[in-house]
């Protein structure tokens, strides 16, 4: 019998579809992988089996995630449409070439996804895929079938006995991972509706608290945050811990309309502590330590980076070679830098390094100047020649 992976993730179109998979005359493998998105429980593991699974497969991602495509992401810059920090984007990636892994593995001849026709997450699983592996076919079973409504797939799964997650269901759409949360539908869909309270998962209840302020200190390795308060954490922890202290003041809270691939315009609110704190401190120590020129230059690659990441294009050579210049630019990214942490909102109050090229005897203004004043005219003059001669 012919095989399919099925990327499952516990919830009702991923059940259904395993029944409508079965229906093609295929035998399914439920994949779940764990990106942090507390949903791999036994409870979905058992719910894939009495769905009509033959296998289920789970993958704890989280490690690789955080080292392999978020460090990138962060040492790259990768801001898409300047505010969205790209939780579900850079997961999807991870996600799709565990998932072809588990296909060969399991001499699986397709994969599926329960993304719809509408979305992101389509183009990055299959153009994911088809880049690792050619040969397999692929299934988006939400994409064909013909449920008018949830009511409609519900009806459904009773009617075939396959189980549904019983607890409640939000009535907006979520997706969470250890990078952050994305949050769309429902009263979101009104952009001119300020997202409830209740659409708030890790910053909830914010706007009653005031915490204190206060300072941290990040230190970084390479690009690589390392330590908080002169404390090594390694990527999982320190992510965590970030996530959790800057939850507490509602940092990270971002409400965007944004451009997705597919031409339309969504409304989507997101939240992510670590990675704002991360993100703001991280470029701010490359101010001090990168020329000019190649801070300048860089800005034009994070935001390709953002883009490619957006599109689904992880898995190509333009990737891999802004990944090898990004790289070249981490070497001096070293030290650390001091984030102060208010209400809904961080910013930095100071930074070192050993690789600093701030040079006080340049920039100050008191007697311990070495710059030479006089050599600003003749820079001046020249700089000015093409005008000068043009004005004449
Ligand atoms: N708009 C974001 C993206 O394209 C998130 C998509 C998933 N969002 C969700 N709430 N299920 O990456």
């Amino acid at each position: 019998m012919r095989k399919v992976v099925l990327a499952y993730s516990g919830g009702l179109d991923t059940s259904v579809a395993i029944k409508w998979l079965k229906d093609k005359g295929y035998e399914v493998v439920a994949y779940m992988a764990d990106v942090g998105q507390e949903k791999t429980t036994t409870a979905a593991i058992e719910r894939a089996k009495k769905a009509g699974a033959a296998k289920v497969v789970v993958r704890d991602l989280k490690k690789k995630f955080a080292t392999d495509y978020i460090w990138p992401a962060l040492k790259a810059g990768a801001i898409y449409e300047g505010r969205y920090t790209m939780a579900t984007a850079l997961s999807r990636p991870i996600i799709a070439a565990e998932q072809v892994a588990v296909a060969h593995e399991e001499k699986a001849t397709a994969v599926a996804h329960g993304c719809t026709g509408k979305g992101n997450d389509q183009v990055r699983f299959e153009v994911t895929v088809q880049a690792l592996d050619a040969s397999l076919e692929i299934f988006a079973p939400v994409r064909e079938w013909e449920f008018k409504s949830r009511e409609d797939e519900i009806r459904y799964a009773e009617k075939h006995h396959i189980p549904i997650d019983v607890s409640k269901k939000s009535p907006f759409s979520i997706d969470k991972n250890i990078w952050g949360v994305s949050v769309e539908a429902g009263v979101l869909e009104d952009p001119n509706t300020e997202p409830p309270t209740e659409s708030f998962q890790w910053t909830q209840g914010a706007e009653k608290r005031n915490p204190k302020e206060r300072v941290i200190e990040i230190g970084f390795e390479k690009g690589i945050p390392v330590s908080v308060d002169g404390k090594k954490m390694d990527a999982l922890k320190l992510i965590a811990y970030l996530n959790d202290l800057g939850a507490e003041y509602g940092i990270g809270r971002m409400d965007m309309i944004e451009n997705r691939l597919v031409g339309i315009k969504s409304r989507e609110t997101y939240e992510a502590p670590a990675a704002t704190i991360l993100l703001q401190a991280h470029k701010d120590l490359e101010s001090l330590v990168l020329d000019r020129e190649l801070l300048h230059y860089k800005e034009g690659i994070s935001q390709k980076y953002a883009e490619l990441v957006y599109y689904g294009l992880w898995f190509t050579p333009l990737r891999t070679s802004l990944d090898a210049f990004v790289e070249t630019t981490q070497k001096t990214v070293t030290g650390s830098v001091r984030v102060k942490l208010r209400k809904y909102s961080s910013h930095v109050v100071g930074r070192k390094s050993p690789y600093s090229l701030y040079n006080e005897s340049l920039a100050t203004y008191s007697a311990k100047d070495k710059f030479d004043q006089k050599l600003a005219k003749g820079f001046i003059d020249l700089w000015a020649l093409p005008y000068r001669n043009r004005a004449k």
